[in-house]
């Protein structure tokens, strides 16, 4: 499992204000949230989608970036 792991891309949230929401979501045939990451202005988190987490929704301006490109929440 852990091999696998390595071959899954980064993605990078930076928040552009306090108390941005980073969670995560379910893999699987039920959509649900099972992470609750919390970030305030200037952290970033460095993250990989997992056999556990196949979305990520961002609450909050933040800055994500991916091999698709950056972008910003707001
Ligand atoms: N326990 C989660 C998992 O292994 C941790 C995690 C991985 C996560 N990637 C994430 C949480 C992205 C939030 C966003 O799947």
């Amino acid at each position: 499992m852990a091999d696998e792991y390595q071959m899954n891309d980064y993605f990078i949230v930076k928040a552009e204000e306090d108390g941005v929401n980073v969670i995560g979501m379910t893999r699987g045939a039920e959509t649900k949230f099972n992470h609750l990451e919390k970030l305030d202005k200037g952290e970033i988190m460095i993250a990989q989608f997992t056999e556990h987490t196949a979305a990520v929704k961002i609450r909050g301006k933040a800055t994500v970036h991916t091999k698709y490109g950056d972008i910003s929440s707001e």
